[in-house]
């Protein structure tokens, strides 16, 4: 479907694949709306955003207001007593940064719940030589989000022409807690033209809407817009709304972070990170298939 039949027809379209998808939706909302309000912290300046959702993987994004390296704690029980910790920068050398902590999550199971909480270390920077840590900070919220995958719940959610104006996108977002779909699709236009990395920052991790932690439980896939590309921070959109690992993707395609082939249940989703040129979600049902 064409980006712009959404922007005729409607700012949120909601598509629900499977019967009986309501009741779930309600029990998933009340569960995530018991976590609010979002416990305030020093270093760490975000709820977490769960992006480029995956069978195995996904991407846990989250602003920090001053130098640090952070990390996952992420297990499948839900007080995380097996929990393993991820830390940011992929298998490169990890991530120091005084805005965003990247951490991508990989070797999880298809359609699997897992538990997870954000932390970070307060690092100290005068060079090369003179590092260290100052400190630790740790938000005390378990959050929960379900990998994707052929056993998933078929039901997503897709938003686009957000264009940071918040009153309309905190009534999508709300509307969008309380369909609690599998994963959202934002397919494009979040931003106008932005120039720094802080206002991607402001429109992604801390946008100004009562729901900070509106991506904490519903993961996101990202199709970027032309506006999404316009500005000069917007060149390297990377730096807030992360790549994928090399490794989850063919090597043709390792420039474009964000492209997407996912199985959600009967569905399977296609989406292209091209941005500028232009943004397309694809999706078609699968025919059951006979065991
Ligand atoms: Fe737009």
């Amino acid at each position: 479907m064409k980006r712009r039949d959404f922007i005729k027809s409607s700012a949120l379209l909601a598509i629900s694949a499977t019967a009986g998808n309501v009741a779930k939706a309600s029990s998933m909302a009340q569960e995530t709306a018991l976590t609010q309000p979002e416990a305030q912290s020093t270093l760490i300046a975000s709820a977490p955003m769960l992006q480029n959702y995956a069978a195995s993987s996904i991407g846990i994004t989250f602003a920090v207001s001053d130098m640090a390296n952070g990390y996952v704690l992420i297990g499948q029980r839900p007080d995380l007593s097996d929990a393993r910790k991820v830390m940011c920068g992929g298998f490169r050398t990890t991530e120091i940064s005084d805005r965003v902590i990247q951490v991508r999550v990989t070797g999880l199971k298809p359609a699997t719940k897992y538990f997870y909480k954000i932390g970070a270390d307060r690092i100290s920077y005068k060079n090369g030589y003179n590092m260290k840590i100052l400190g630790n900070e740790e938000d005390p919220t378990i959050r929960h989000f379900t990998t994707a995958g052929p056993d998933a719940h078929s039901h997503f959610c897709v938003i686009n022409d957000t264009h940071a104006r918040w009153e309309s996108f905190s009534r999508v977002i709300e509307k969008t807690i309380e369909l609690a779909p599998s994963c959202v699709v934002w397919n494009g236009d979040a931003s106008n033209a932005e120039e720094t990395v802080e206002d991607q920052t402001r429109i992604f991790l801390n946008p100004e809407i009562n729901r900070r932690d509106y991506a904490a439980y519903i993961p996101y896939l990202f199709c970027p817009g032309n506006h999404d590309s316009r500005g000069m921070a917007n060149r390297h959109l990377e730096r807030v709304w992360m790549f994928r690992q090399p490794e989850e993707r063919a090597s043709r395609d390792w420039d474009l972070g964000r492209n997407f082939a996912v199985r959600m249940g009967k569905i399977a989703m296609i989406g292209l990170d091209t941005a500028e040129g232009t943004n397309h979600l694809a999706t078609r049902r699968i025919k059951p298939t006979r065991n």
